[in-house]
């Protein structure tokens, strides 16, 4: 057949046109990742900011106490003669904190390249409406009278990751499962430690940065992150969080957590034991536990003989979880003082200047199993990829699932994510996150009953195997006046085989 002359000329035109169409593609791609980057940055920026303006704000805490005392008559003042004392004392223990937390950045390197001097604005002007980047301060629940905003990575995720200025980070898919660029934090070898990493990070050699050790000696910080450009001056509230982190250390990583960890952890472990019976270290059963937090669980969960992935998103989190797990030399290397940023509801000044010591493990003696990581990133953004489908035989979750906006939508991506006649382990309450943001953004929460969180399991696909309800606290001080209690939905649902799509409910 003879085209004609205009037929030809259209085809070269159309082609023209989609070859315009893909450059102009690959540059909006291209834009989009540098945006992700620049706001990644940011956000770890700000994290380590918080950590470091950590004994600043403790200190300003002991200055506001000192000022109350010194307004006292005297009458008053000479019935409490010892509070100079505590005030000296509760220096000390934030000397100790602060030792433990710049040691902890020192062993960071982020994966990131932090030097960079990257302008958001110029991108979001462009690229995005504004509304649309920063927004969501994620409440990631970290006692109950408080919430944190999230955040994270860890020193070891080496793929990209993008974060609202609060500090939220979603993972970027394509590179998190990327096997080049794996944001896994492998656990460490049996005996020594740390995971390959690789850092993007030029290692600063400002030591502006002083620490105190535990005995209140001032020192300088080396390493990443001492570079005086990241002590910036970040809210409270970014310090706040510093605190709930360190209070999740009890929980995960103390003997005083043992008894919250024998209330949560212990019934999915043994749930988890009695389910794979005939489990072998040739093929281990594979065990995914989406928000791990400091990531003791999954770590018991890999002693156990599974290939244990934790996935969190906080680089509150990964920054400490991979600390602990990877520079950990000996248990109870650390000693902390998580209780001394309140005077509220304590019965004595011992109990509120009581020393923690961590971790009541050495993790890298734990008998863990080949294949353990912590995986950083959204859980809706990694575990939504195509490839995750089918990839566990059991998705434990503990109090995690109302940190969704769409709870329905983490049901359905568990469901996916099993392999047929795979099991999800549950336990936890519905606090849900973001429930309570009163941001100027309409912030998206469905926050269904758990009547309702079950029916729409069973519409997944789940059948449930046992259910039952645990009294337990989260992050609680035990010695405190004030414990909130859950009564925490206990579970064990079943994926059947799917037989059709199910799309409506
Ligand atoms: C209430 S904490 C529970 C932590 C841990 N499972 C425990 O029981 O101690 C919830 C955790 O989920 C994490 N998280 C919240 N939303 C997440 C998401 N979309 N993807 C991954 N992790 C998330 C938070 O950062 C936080 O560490």
């Amino acid at each position: 057949m003879i085209r004609s002359c205009t037929e030809r000329e259209r085809e070269r035109e159309r082609d023209m046109e989609m070859h315009r169409e893909a450059e102009e593609e690959d540059e909006g791609q291209r834009r989009q990742r540098s945006l992700e980057e620049a706001l990644e940055v940011k956000s770890l920026r700000r994290i380590i900011s918080a950590y470091l303006n950590y004994p600043d704000a403790a200190d300003e805490d002991v200055k506001r106490w000192e000022r109350s005392y010194r307004k006292l008559p005297p009458a008053h003042k000479a019935l409490l003669s010892h509070y100079p004392q505590k005030f000296h004392k509760l220096r000390q223990c934030i000397s100790a904190n602060s030792y433990f937390i710049f040691s902890m950045l020192h062993a960071f390197e982020p994966p990131l390249d932090m030097s960079q001097d990257i302008d958001i604005t110029e991108h979001v002007n462009n690229d995005m409406p504004n509304d649309h980047l920063f927004s969501s301060e994620r409440n990631i629940c970290c006692a109950p009278t408080t919430s944190m905003s999230g955040e994270l990575c860890s020193s070891v995720c080496t793929g990209a990751a993008h974060c609202t200025e609060s500090g939220s980070i979603h993972n970027k898919i394509e590179r998190a499962n990327s096997e080049e660029e794996t944001r896994a934090i492998h656990a460490p070898e049996q005996g020594n430690s740390p995971l390959e990493t690789v850092s993007h990070v030029e290692r600063h050699e400002h030591d502006n940065n002083e620490v105190p050790d535990s005995n209140g000696n001032v020192s300088s910080m080396p390493g990443n992150c001492s570079c005086p450009s990241l002590q910036l001056d970040v809210p409270l509230v970014d310090v706040d969080k510093v605190r709930c982190i360190i209070r999740n250390i009890v929980r995960d990583w103390a003997v005083e957590g043992k008894k919250e960890r024998d209330e949560c952890y212990k019934p999915i472990l043994e749930e988890l034991d009695a389910l794979f019976p005939d489990r072998c270290m040739e093929s281990p059963p594979a065990c995914l536990v989406p928000g791990a937090g400091l990531g003791r669980l999954a770590l018991e969960i890999s002693s156990m003989g599974f290939i244990s992935q934790g996935n969190e998103f906080s680089y509150y989190m990964m920054i400490c979880s991979s600390f602990i797990l990877n520079n950990t030399q000996i248990a109870g290397e650390w000693t902390i003082y998580p209780w001394i940023h309140s005077n509220c509801n304590s019965l004595s000044e011992n109990d509120q200047l009581r020393p923690v010591s961590i971790p009541d493990i050495h993790p890298a003696s734990a008998g863990i199993t080949e294949g353990f990581s912590m995986c950083g990133g959204d859980f809706v953004e990694v575990y939504g990829e195509s490839s995750q489908i089918g990839a566990w035989d059991a998705v434990v979750t503990c109090f995690f699932i109302d940190t969704a906006h769409n709870i329905i939508e983490y049901i359905e991506i568990i469901s996916k994510i099993l392999k047929d006649g795979g099991v999800w382990i549950n336990l936890g309450p519905l606090l849900y996150h973001f429930a309570d943001t009163y941001s100027q953004e309409d912030e998206m929460s469905v926050e269904l009953s758990l009547e309702d969180v079950k029916r729409v399991a069973l519409h997944y696909g789940f059948e449930l195997e046992k259910e039952s309800t645990i009294e337990t606290t989260y992050t609680t001080n035990s010695r405190s006046m004030m414990q909130n209690r859950y009564f925490a939905a206990f579970w064990t649902m079943r994926k059947k085989p799917m037989e059709k799509e199910h799309s409506v409910l």
